[in-house]
């Protein structure tokens, strides 16, 4: 297993266990195995190793009153940063929220969380009829408005995004994103820019085919971005 970084041999660089939980400044939906295999390795791995090196770096001997306080104040700040990074990505996989109570009132909770991490209003208009019973689509369409607003705060340079959650025909749910900002051009498929590497909405239209919905993008420089999800229900 490769070193983590801030474990290099002979840098002796320990983490920071007061740094921010990883997952919410980075991209949320396109490659979410990705992300936990970086977090693992980059953020939990080098923690738990700290308090490991901490308490074998005494040596044998055992430490006098002064050295084991000081030792065991530093491995509990690397334990409890290990846990509250395991308590973020649990969270992130799968937000209690969506399961407890519904799609609409996760939206609006993450809402608030974007106002206070990415300071971007997020409007939500829900109608009651169009909350999916089914826990896994529920899933899947958090995560996807959780891509698109990173999205408009990434992209589109507006201080507030509009989420509308309906019903679309008796039994497919539409749920549009939408943004006044920059807007782009979209390619032939009515995603992203062709040249364009990234791989969020490429990723969340596989998604909704594989359930038989999909993702239509409206956009236009200069015109703002409206990103429509189709899903059945
Ligand atoms: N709301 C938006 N406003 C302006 N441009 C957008 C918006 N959403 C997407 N785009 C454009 O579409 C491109 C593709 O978006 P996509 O989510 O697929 O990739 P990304 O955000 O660049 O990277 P990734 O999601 O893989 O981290 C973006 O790079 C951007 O140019
Ligand atoms: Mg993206």
């Amino acid at each position: 297993m490769a070193t983590p970084p801030c474990i290099e041999a002979g840098r002796n660089r320990f983490p920071d266990p007061a740094a921010a939980p990883p997952f919410p400044a980075r991209p949320a939906e396109q490659s979410e195995r990705g992300a936990l295999a970086e977090i693992l390795h980059d953020h939990l791995q080098p923690l738990l190793i700290a308090a490991q090196l901490t308490l074998a770096g005494n040596g044998r001997e055992a430490p006098d009153a002064r050295t084991w306080r000081r030792m065991s104040g530093k491995i509990n700040q690397y334990l409890q940063a290990a846990i509250d990074t395991t308590r973020t990505l649990s969270v992130e996989l799968n937000p209690p929220l969506v399961q407890e109570r519904g799609l609409c009132a996760a939206l609006r909770w993450h809402g608030r969380r974007m106002a206070r991490t990415h300071g971007i209003r997020v409007g939500v208009t829900c109608d009651p009829a169009a909350e999916p019973a089914n826990l896994e689509i529920r899933l899947l369409c958090f995560k996807a408005v959780r891509e698109l607003l990173l999205n408009a705060v990434k992209h589109a340079g507006v201080s507030r995004v509009e989420i509308d959650v309906a019903l679309d025909g008796a039994d497919t749910l539409l749920i549009t994103v939408a943004d006044r900002g920059r807007g782009f051009v979209p390619d032939r498929a009515g995603a992203y820019p062709a040249a364009h590497g990234g791989s969020g909405l490429a990723g969340i239209r596989q998604r909704l085919r594989l359930i038989g919905g999909s993702l239509t993008v409206d956009s236009a420089p200069g015109r703002g971005t409206s990103v429509s999800l189709r899903v059945p229900l």
